[in-house]
């Protein structure tokens, strides 16, 4: 593991754009919209913990592990302010299969210490990605009918592409950047075989709908 530095390496990597779901998978989530809600809350929940434990797990770094104790909390928000939509649509918090998306993607992790800890924080990156791409389509699909929904989603939008960008700076800090940029495109690429194999369901990072 590369010693930690003053400030995450001069050539960051910078995240570059890859949505590729279509708007009709939004269009088609709409039917379901509370169960993608109560998803929501417990990906929130998952999500401060994630942050947490790499707080742990990384070399100590005063600005960095700020940004990412500050991340840990916005999810946890981002968790209150779901469950206040849940109380107010009707919605009991309750248990829910996930869609195994993380656990597919977690799969592709190497097996040794620093290996681990690089691709985890690229596959945290990778998973602010998508959550970004698909709530910014949800945002548009809720829109006419939904206002509510669509302003939480587009609420958390930003968050979401900066806590990316930050998981990856947090890369950047374990392995160099030419290994950063060349770990994320594999695991950009796993993503996308993961994408295509999981069923289009009820969840926000399900597989894609056939059209
Ligand atoms: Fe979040
Ligand atoms: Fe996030």
């Amino acid at each position: 593991m590369s010693a930690p530095s003053a400030n995450p390496s001069p050539e960051r990597t910078v995240a570059p754009e890859r949505f590729v779901t279509p708007a009709a998978w939004a269009d088609a989530q709409l039917p379901h919209l509370d169960t993608l809600l109560l998803e929501q809350a417990h990906l929130e929940k998952k999500a401060a913990a994630f942050a947490v434990s790499f707080l742990f797990r990384l070399p100590l770094h005063g600005a960095l592990h700020r940004q990412l104790s500050k991340l840990g909390r916005e999810e946890l928000m981002h968790f209150e302010r779901t469950i206040k939509l849940l109380d107010q649509r009707g919605i009991a918090f309750a248990p829910l299969h996930s869609s195994n998306y993380a656990a597919e993607l977690k799969k592709a992790a190497r097996r040794d210490l620093e290996g681990r800890l690089a691709d985890e924080l690229l596959i945290a990156s990778i998973i602010e990605h998508r959550s970004h791409e698909r709530m910014s389509l949800m945002t548009v699909a809720t829109r006419a009918k939904e206002p509510e929904v669509s302003a939480f989603y587009a609420d958390l939008c930003p968050s979401e592409e900066r806590h990316e960008q930050l998981y990856l700076d947090l890369a950047n800090l374990v392995v160099d950047a030419e290994a950063v940029r060349i770990r994320h495109a594999e695991l950009f690429e796993h993503e996308r075989r993961v994408l295509h194999e999981l069923p289009f369901n009820n969840r926000l990072h399900s597989g894609l709908p056939t059209i």
